[in-house]
Order: structure tokens, then C-alpha cells, then sequence
């Protein structure tokens, strides 16, 4: 059983409290930050990006699980201050070049996700499972917080970790990004992934340790 990890998306934090935020995540042994960078062109926003990571990296110890949102990743993967136990999710949409980045990714001694946008089918994954660390399954379209979760996405959690499983990956993550609420958490978990990236449907409002420690107890049971 793969172990059950929370990523607070970072694009959500409050800028203004972000050391108190991230010693709070210390604190409770959250397992990942999620960064969200986009470019203005694959996601139609903009977003976070090499500065902040950096900066998260020298001051606090919790590995990055950094989320590229932009077109041609295998140009930007070298600015990035990534190293062993940090992920790095490469959208299958925004690149030719797929084996190239998880190479670059793998090189550094991180570990390789790809992600599948909303309608994209977990056939792109096919030829690349036995080289990824994990897949990154979107619920919404790459760009805003605070959307719904789009129909499908359950059952395409369940395919995907059928897909893994049938390639003898068993040991490779599925994590979830976009509408992680307690109620949604708990049918995306029964279907296949360890990995919730927490926004503002369950993390990012009011007290943020309250809020782990229900996340935890409703969808982990722990
Ligand atoms: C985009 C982001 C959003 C968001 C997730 O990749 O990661 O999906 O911040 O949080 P929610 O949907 O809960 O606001
Ligand atoms: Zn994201």
C-alpha cells in the first residue's frame, strides 16, 4: 500500500504569512508543497515560479512536488531547485519531448510525474509507464483555484492505477490536483490515489492545522 501524502498547493498559501504557514506544515509532517507554475499559454493564468521555489527550498526542509504548467517544460526543468524527494509533473499536452524531461528529472534525483489534463485519455500514458515515478491527474483545467471537479475523474483515477498496476508499477503514485474537498478526497483515494494536492476546498481556509488534522482523520482514517 502506497503511502498517503498531502501537497498544500502554494499558489493558495497566504504570501503575507508564509513562514508561519510553512512552519505549520513542518510541524504537522505535511509531506510535499505543491507549486503551480504556468506560463500564460498552456494554463491562462500566472502563477509561481523558480524564485519562490528557491526561496521555499533555503527555509524549509518539506520536499517540492513542483507542477509545470508551461509549454516545453525540457527548456525550464534546468532553472529549477530540485533534488533527492522533490516531484517534478510534466503535462503530457505541453511537449514532444516526454522522455527527455523525466530524464532531466531523473538526473537531478527527483522523481518524474506525468499529467494528464481533464480530457486527455490515460492511453498518453502508455509507452512512458515504465519510466515515471507517477501520474498527476487533474480534476480541473491547469490555471485557477476554487473550481468544481470534473465528471470522469474518479474513474479515471481507477483506470490509471489499473493501467500502473498492469505494468507491474505498483509502486508508482497516483496523485490528484484541483477541488480536493474531505468528500471528493475520500472517493479519490477509494479509487486509486495517495497523493492530494490541498487548495482552498479543504486547506486554505480558516485554521490550516484544524483543517490537516480533518483531512487526515476523514480520508486517510488516521
Ligand atoms: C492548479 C492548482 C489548483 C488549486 C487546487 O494546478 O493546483 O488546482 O490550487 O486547489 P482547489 O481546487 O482546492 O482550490
Ligand atoms: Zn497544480
Amino acid at each position: 500500500m502506497l503511502q498517503d501524502k498531502l501537497s498544500p498547493s502554494m499558489m493558495c498559501a497566504s504570501f503575507f504569512e508564509l513562514a508561519a504557514q510553512t512552519a505549520t506544515f513542518e510541524k504537522n509532517g505535511i509531506e510535499l508543497l505543491h507549486i503551480d507554475v504556468m506560463d500564460g499559454s498552456f494554463a491562462p493564468n500566472f502563477a509561481l515560479g523558480v524564485d519562490f521555489a528557491r526561496q521555499l527550498k533555503q527555509n524549509c526542509y518539506i520536499p517540492l512536488d513542483i507542477h509545470l504548467m508551461v509549454r516545453e517544460p525540457e527548456k525550464h526543468i534546468p532553472s529549477f531547485p530540485i533534488a533527492e524527494g522533490d516531484i517534478v509533473s510534466v503535462h503530457i499536452e505541453s511537449t514532444d519531448k516526454p522522455r527527455e524531461c523525466i530524464e532531466a528529472i531523473k538526473s537531478r534525483g527527483a522523481r518524474a510525474f506525468i499529467v494528464l489534463n481533464p480530457e486527455t485519455p490515460t492511453s498518453a500514458l502508455s509507452e512512458l509507464l515504465p519510466l515515471i515515478d507517477g501520474v498527476l491527474i487533474m480534476a480541473v483545467n491547469p490555471g485557477f483555484a476554487g473550481q468544481k471537479m470534473l465528471p470522469g475523474t474518479i474513474e479515471k483515477i481507477a483506470e490509471t492505477r489499473r493501467l500502473l498496476d498492469e505494468a507491474g508499477r505498483g509502486d508508482a503514485e497516483i496523485e490528484v490536483d484541483g477541488n480536493v474537498s474531505i468528500e471528493n478526497g475520500i472517493r479519490m483515494r477509494g479509487a486509486g490515489a495517495n497523493i492530494f494536492v490541498l487548495g482552498t476546498a479543504a486547506l486554505f481556509r480558516g485554521d490550516l492545522e484544524a483543517n490537516i488534522h480533518a483531512f487526515r482523520d476523514e480520508v486517510f482514517g488516521s
